[in-house]
Protein backbone atom coordinates (compact mmCIF):
# COMPACT_ATOMS: atom_id res chain seq x y z
CA UNK A 1 0.00 0.00 0.00
CA UNK A 2 1.16 3.45 -1.16
CA UNK A 3 0.51 7.10 -0.38
CA UNK A 4 -0.54 8.62 -3.82
CA UNK A 5 0.27 12.38 -4.15
CA UNK A 6 -1.32 14.46 -7.15
CA UNK A 7 -0.27 18.01 -7.62
CA UNK A 8 3.56 17.00 -7.19
CA UNK A 9 4.81 18.39 -9.76
CA UNK A 10 3.12 21.54 -8.66
CA UNK A 11 4.07 23.90 -5.68
CA UNK A 12 2.35 22.38 -2.88
CA UNK A 13 2.16 18.90 -3.91
CA UNK A 14 6.21 19.11 -4.38
CA UNK A 15 6.64 20.03 -0.70
CA UNK A 16 4.28 17.45 0.74
CA UNK A 17 6.88 14.67 -1.00
CA UNK A 18 9.69 16.38 0.56
CA UNK A 19 7.95 17.03 4.19
CA UNK A 20 6.54 13.18 3.43
CA UNK A 21 10.44 11.74 3.02
CA UNK A 22 11.46 14.18 6.11
CA UNK A 23 9.15 12.23 7.96
CA UNK A 24 11.00 9.25 7.26
CA UNK A 25 8.13 7.83 5.44
CA UNK A 26 10.06 5.23 2.81
CA UNK A 27 10.41 6.94 -1.21
CA UNK A 28 9.10 3.34 -2.06
CA UNK A 29 6.07 3.87 0.07
CA UNK A 30 5.17 7.23 -2.40
CA UNK A 31 3.59 7.35 -5.48
CA UNK A 32 2.90 10.46 -7.53
CA UNK A 33 0.11 10.90 -9.95
CA UNK A 34 0.72 13.60 -12.42
CA UNK A 35 -0.59 15.05 -15.60
CA UNK A 36 3.11 15.21 -17.59
CA UNK A 37 5.33 12.29 -16.51
CA UNK A 38 8.44 13.75 -17.83
CA UNK A 39 7.69 17.25 -15.02
CA UNK A 40 8.37 13.87 -12.93
CA UNK A 41 11.74 12.79 -13.46
CA UNK A 42 13.10 14.63 -10.59
CA UNK A 43 10.54 13.02 -8.18
CA UNK A 44 11.48 9.81 -9.68
CA UNK A 45 15.09 10.31 -9.23
CA UNK A 46 14.51 10.11 -5.56
CA UNK A 47 13.30 6.91 -6.22
CA UNK A 48 9.29 7.74 -6.01
CA UNK A 49 7.02 6.04 -8.53
CA UNK A 50 6.09 8.79 -11.10
CA UNK A 51 2.08 7.43 -13.01
CA UNK A 52 0.50 9.06 -15.27
CA UNK A 53 -2.61 10.75 -13.81
CA UNK A 54 -4.50 13.76 -15.47
CA UNK A 55 -7.91 15.23 -13.80
CA UNK A 56 -9.80 14.50 -17.68
CA UNK A 57 -8.94 11.29 -18.12
CA UNK A 58 -10.83 8.90 -15.92
CA UNK A 59 -8.70 5.99 -16.99
CA UNK A 60 -5.34 7.38 -15.98
CA UNK A 61 -6.34 7.99 -12.53
CA UNK A 62 -7.80 5.04 -11.30
CA UNK A 63 -4.80 3.15 -12.66
CA UNK A 64 -2.77 5.81 -11.10
CA UNK A 65 -4.61 5.44 -7.62
CA UNK A 66 -4.33 1.68 -7.83
CA UNK A 67 -2.92 0.72 -4.50
CA UNK A 68 -3.49 3.84 -2.69
CA UNK A 69 -4.11 3.44 1.42
CA UNK A 70 -3.99 7.15 1.36
CA UNK A 71 -4.97 10.05 -1.69
CA UNK A 72 -3.51 12.94 -1.60
CA UNK A 73 -5.89 15.18 -3.90
CA UNK A 74 -4.41 18.51 -5.07
CA UNK A 75 -7.47 20.30 -6.23
CA UNK A 76 -6.75 21.59 -9.71
CA UNK A 77 -5.39 24.85 -10.79
CA UNK A 78 -7.60 26.10 -13.56
CA UNK A 79 -9.81 29.39 -13.25
CA UNK A 80 -13.02 27.86 -14.79
CA UNK A 81 -14.76 26.40 -11.60
CA UNK A 82 -17.26 24.10 -13.71
CA UNK A 83 -14.42 22.02 -15.17
CA UNK A 84 -12.80 22.31 -11.67
CA UNK A 85 -15.53 20.28 -10.24
CA UNK A 86 -15.81 17.69 -13.01
CA UNK A 87 -12.20 17.14 -12.55
CA UNK A 88 -12.58 16.59 -9.15
CA UNK A 89 -15.38 14.40 -9.28
CA UNK A 90 -13.86 12.47 -12.24
CA UNK A 91 -10.88 12.21 -9.61
CA UNK A 92 -13.15 10.55 -6.59
CA UNK A 93 -14.76 8.57 -8.79
CA UNK A 94 -11.68 7.10 -9.98
CA UNK A 95 -10.43 6.97 -6.25
CA UNK A 96 -13.66 4.89 -5.62
CA UNK A 97 -13.23 2.28 -8.50
CA UNK A 98 -9.63 2.15 -7.33
CA UNK A 99 -10.68 1.25 -4.26
CA UNK A 100 -8.66 4.09 -2.35
CA UNK A 101 -8.22 3.62 1.45
CA UNK A 102 -8.85 7.33 2.45
CA UNK A 103 -8.69 10.86 0.50
CA UNK A 104 -6.82 13.81 1.70
CA UNK A 105 -8.26 16.92 -0.09
CA UNK A 106 -7.14 20.23 -0.01
CA UNK A 107 -10.50 22.68 0.52
CA UNK A 108 -11.19 26.59 1.42
CA UNK A 109 -10.52 27.44 5.28
CA UNK A 110 -14.16 28.51 6.24
CA UNK A 111 -15.91 27.95 2.57
CA UNK A 112 -19.06 28.14 4.18
CA UNK A 113 -18.59 31.73 5.20
CA UNK A 114 -17.32 33.13 1.70
CA UNK A 115 -18.08 34.91 -0.90
CA UNK A 116 -14.56 35.34 -2.63
CA UNK A 117 -15.80 33.10 -5.33
CA UNK A 118 -13.41 30.00 -4.47
CA UNK A 119 -15.80 28.38 -2.42
CA UNK A 120 -18.32 26.50 -4.19
CA UNK A 121 -16.39 24.61 -6.08
CA UNK A 122 -14.35 23.29 -2.81
CA UNK A 123 -17.71 22.84 -1.10
CA UNK A 124 -18.85 20.83 -4.37
CA UNK A 125 -16.10 18.17 -3.67
CA UNK A 126 -16.78 18.16 -0.11
CA UNK A 127 -19.82 17.04 -0.79
CA UNK A 128 -19.15 14.60 -3.47
CA UNK A 129 -16.24 12.98 -1.63
CA UNK A 130 -18.96 12.12 1.28
CA UNK A 131 -20.84 10.16 -1.05
CA UNK A 132 -17.95 7.50 -1.68
CA UNK A 133 -18.35 7.03 1.86
CA UNK A 134 -14.60 6.41 1.65
CA UNK A 135 -12.94 7.63 4.98
CA UNK A 136 -11.50 11.55 4.40
CA UNK A 137 -10.16 14.55 5.65
CA UNK A 138 -10.94 17.59 4.18
CA UNK A 139 -7.67 20.09 4.25
CA UNK A 140 -8.93 23.33 4.32
CA UNK A 141 -6.36 25.76 3.72
CA UNK A 142 -6.72 29.62 3.95
CA UNK A 143 -5.20 31.57 0.79
CA UNK A 144 -1.70 31.68 0.72
CA UNK A 145 0.43 34.36 2.38
CA UNK A 146 2.84 34.54 -0.66
CA UNK A 147 -0.97 36.44 -2.03
CA UNK A 148 0.10 39.36 -0.54
CA UNK A 149 3.30 39.21 0.80
CA UNK A 150 5.16 39.37 -2.65
CA UNK A 151 7.14 41.41 -4.85
CA UNK A 152 4.24 43.75 -5.38
CA UNK A 153 4.72 45.54 -2.03
CA UNK A 154 7.72 46.86 -3.00
CA UNK A 155 6.96 50.36 -4.85
CA UNK A 156 5.09 50.41 -1.40
CA UNK A 157 7.74 50.59 0.28
CA UNK A 158 9.07 52.86 -2.01
CA UNK A 159 6.56 55.47 -2.09
CA UNK A 160 5.98 54.76 1.69
CA UNK A 161 2.28 54.20 1.28
CA UNK A 162 0.24 50.55 0.55
CA UNK A 163 -3.14 50.90 -0.49
CA UNK A 164 -5.96 48.66 -0.28
CA UNK A 165 -9.48 48.92 0.41
CA UNK A 166 -9.63 46.29 2.90
CA UNK A 167 -10.23 48.57 6.01
CA UNK A 168 -9.12 47.13 9.47
CA UNK A 169 -9.85 43.80 8.21
CA UNK A 170 -8.05 40.51 9.35
CA UNK A 171 -6.61 38.10 7.15
CA UNK A 172 -5.73 34.21 8.66
CA UNK A 173 -3.19 32.86 6.12
CA UNK A 174 -1.01 30.97 5.76
CA UNK A 175 2.65 29.60 4.14
CA UNK A 176 2.21 27.29 1.82
CA UNK A 177 5.11 25.79 3.44
CA UNK A 178 3.49 25.24 6.62
CA UNK A 179 0.06 24.25 5.16
CA UNK A 180 2.00 21.31 3.60
CA UNK A 181 3.48 20.06 7.01
CA UNK A 182 0.56 19.89 7.92
CA UNK A 183 -1.07 17.28 5.28
CA UNK A 184 2.23 15.14 4.97
CA UNK A 185 1.40 14.94 9.21
CA UNK A 186 -1.85 14.02 7.98
CA UNK A 187 -0.96 11.46 5.67
CA UNK A 188 1.62 9.80 7.15
CA UNK A 189 -0.35 9.40 10.71
CA UNK A 190 -3.28 7.67 11.48
CA UNK A 191 -6.30 9.37 13.23
CA UNK A 192 -7.22 12.15 11.21
CA UNK A 193 -10.58 9.87 9.49
CA UNK A 194 -13.24 11.92 8.51
CA UNK A 195 -12.25 15.25 9.96
CA UNK A 196 -12.36 18.81 8.43
CA UNK A 197 -9.57 21.01 9.58
CA UNK A 198 -9.39 25.02 9.17
CA UNK A 199 -5.93 25.41 9.10
CA UNK A 200 -5.30 29.26 9.46
CA UNK A 201 -2.55 30.43 11.57
CA UNK A 202 -3.94 31.10 15.01
CA UNK A 203 -3.62 34.93 14.88
CA UNK A 204 -4.90 37.12 11.94
CA UNK A 205 -2.81 40.02 10.90
CA UNK A 206 -3.95 43.52 9.21
CA UNK A 207 -3.00 45.31 6.74
CA UNK A 208 -1.90 48.12 9.28
CA UNK A 209 -0.08 45.27 10.93
CA UNK A 210 2.00 44.46 7.74
CA UNK A 211 2.97 48.20 7.04
CA UNK A 212 4.13 48.00 10.52
CA UNK A 213 6.57 44.95 9.81
CA UNK A 214 7.34 46.35 5.93
CA UNK A 215 8.80 49.61 7.95
CA UNK A 216 10.33 47.51 10.47
CA UNK A 217 12.02 45.13 8.14
CA UNK A 218 12.90 47.88 5.17
CA UNK A 219 14.25 50.43 7.07
CA UNK A 220 11.39 52.79 5.36
CA UNK A 221 8.53 54.23 7.09
CA UNK A 222 5.41 52.59 5.41
CA UNK A 223 1.34 53.60 5.99
CA UNK A 224 -1.43 51.39 5.36
CA UNK A 225 -4.19 53.96 4.09
CA UNK A 226 -7.61 51.36 3.02
CA UNK A 227 -9.32 53.89 0.39
CA UNK A 228 -12.35 53.39 -1.81
CA UNK A 229 -12.27 50.39 -4.40
CA UNK A 230 -12.09 52.90 -7.18
CA UNK A 231 -8.88 54.03 -6.25
CA UNK A 232 -7.41 51.06 -5.51
CA UNK A 233 -8.53 50.40 -8.84
CA UNK A 234 -6.85 52.77 -10.23
CA UNK A 235 -4.08 52.42 -8.40
CA UNK A 236 -3.29 49.69 -10.07
CA UNK A 237 -3.81 49.78 -13.50
CA UNK A 238 -1.27 53.00 -13.62
CA UNK A 239 1.17 49.83 -11.93
CA UNK A 240 0.34 47.99 -15.10
CA UNK A 241 -0.96 44.94 -12.82
CA UNK A 242 -3.96 42.86 -15.58
CA UNK A 243 -7.39 43.39 -15.54
CA UNK A 244 -8.98 39.95 -14.55
CA UNK A 245 -6.41 39.85 -11.47
CA UNK A 246 -7.41 43.68 -10.43
CA UNK A 247 -11.20 42.56 -9.97
CA UNK A 248 -9.86 39.96 -7.91
CA UNK A 249 -7.56 41.53 -5.83
CA UNK A 250 -10.19 44.32 -5.44
CA UNK A 251 -14.00 42.86 -5.49
CA UNK A 252 -12.82 39.22 -4.34
CA UNK A 253 -9.59 39.36 -1.86
CA UNK A 254 -9.78 42.84 -0.17
CA UNK A 255 -13.80 42.85 -0.07
CA UNK A 256 -13.71 39.53 1.81
CA UNK A 257 -11.14 40.86 3.77
CA UNK A 258 -13.05 44.53 4.49
CA UNK A 259 -16.28 41.73 5.37
CA UNK A 260 -14.53 40.02 7.73
CA UNK A 261 -14.54 36.73 5.86
CA UNK A 262 -10.86 36.25 6.31
CA UNK A 263 -10.62 36.71 9.69
CA UNK A 264 -11.78 33.75 11.91
CA UNK A 265 -8.57 31.34 13.22
CA UNK A 266 -8.57 28.01 14.60
CA UNK A 267 -5.79 25.79 16.06
CA UNK A 268 -5.83 23.19 14.03
CA UNK A 269 -2.68 24.44 12.09
CA UNK A 270 -1.15 24.59 15.33
CA UNK A 271 -2.40 21.09 16.18
CA UNK A 272 -0.86 19.51 13.63
CA UNK A 273 2.68 21.42 13.05
CA UNK A 274 3.36 22.52 16.42
CA UNK A 275 4.77 25.88 17.11
CA UNK A 276 6.92 25.91 13.49
CA UNK A 277 4.31 28.03 11.81
CA UNK A 278 5.88 31.08 9.94
CA UNK A 279 5.34 34.25 11.75
CA UNK A 280 4.31 37.08 9.27
CA UNK A 281 7.32 38.74 9.92
CA UNK A 282 9.20 36.02 8.93
CA UNK A 283 7.71 35.40 5.29
CA UNK A 284 8.47 39.58 5.04
CA UNK A 285 11.72 39.32 5.87
CA UNK A 286 12.59 35.61 2.97
CA UNK A 287 10.97 38.75 0.77
CA UNK A 288 13.49 41.39 1.37
CA UNK A 289 16.27 38.54 1.58
CA UNK A 290 15.24 37.05 -2.49
N1 LIG B 1 -4.83 28.63 -0.87
C1 LIG B 1 -4.41 29.43 -1.84
O1 LIG B 1 -4.08 30.62 -1.64
C2 LIG B 1 -4.28 28.89 -3.23
C3 LIG B 1 -3.67 29.68 -4.20
C4 LIG B 1 -3.53 29.17 -5.48
C5 LIG B 1 -4.04 27.92 -5.77
N2 LIG B 1 -4.64 27.18 -4.79
C6 LIG B 1 -5.21 25.84 -5.04
O2 LIG B 1 -4.34 24.90 -4.42
C7 LIG B 1 -3.81 24.01 -5.41
C8 LIG B 1 -2.36 23.69 -5.07
O3 LIG B 1 -1.63 24.89 -5.06
P1 LIG B 1 -0.20 24.98 -5.74
O4 LIG B 1 0.35 26.25 -5.29
O5 LIG B 1 0.55 23.73 -5.56
O6 LIG B 1 -0.60 25.09 -7.31
P2 LIG B 1 0.31 24.73 -8.57
O7 LIG B 1 1.75 24.95 -8.25
O8 LIG B 1 -0.28 25.46 -9.73
O9 LIG B 1 0.11 23.15 -8.78
C9 LIG B 1 -1.03 22.63 -9.39
C10 LIG B 1 -0.77 21.17 -9.71
O10 LIG B 1 -1.95 20.64 -10.34
C11 LIG B 1 -1.52 19.91 -11.50
N3 LIG B 1 -2.56 19.82 -12.52
C12 LIG B 1 -3.06 20.83 -13.26
N4 LIG B 1 -3.97 20.35 -14.13
C13 LIG B 1 -4.01 19.01 -13.93
C14 LIG B 1 -4.74 17.97 -14.56
N5 LIG B 1 -5.60 18.19 -15.57
N6 LIG B 1 -4.55 16.70 -14.12
C15 LIG B 1 -3.67 16.45 -13.10
N7 LIG B 1 -2.95 17.40 -12.49
C16 LIG B 1 -3.12 18.66 -12.91
C17 LIG B 1 -0.33 20.68 -12.01
O11 LIG B 1 0.41 19.89 -12.91
P3 LIG B 1 1.48 20.57 -13.93
O12 LIG B 1 2.74 20.67 -13.13
O13 LIG B 1 1.56 19.58 -15.04
O14 LIG B 1 0.94 21.90 -14.34
C18 LIG B 1 0.40 20.95 -10.69
O15 LIG B 1 1.12 19.82 -10.29
C19 LIG B 1 -4.01 24.72 -6.74
O16 LIG B 1 -4.14 23.78 -7.79
C20 LIG B 1 -5.30 25.49 -6.51
O17 LIG B 1 -6.45 24.67 -6.68
C21 LIG B 1 -4.75 27.64 -3.53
Amino acid sequence: MSIVITGATGALGGLVVDHLLNKNVPASEIVVSVRNVEKGAELASRGIEVRHGDYDDAASLEKSFAGASKLFLVSSPLMDDTVRVRQHATAIEAARNAGVGHIVYTSFAFAEKSTIGLQEVHLATEHMIRTTGIPYTILRNPLYTHIFVNEGLLPAVERGEMITSAGNGKLNVATRNDLALAAATVLAQDGHENKVYNLTAPTAWSFDELAQILSEVSGKKVVHRSTSEAEVVEDLKKAGVAEPLIGFQVYGLYRSVANGELEDTTNDLKNLIGDSITPLKQSVQELFNR
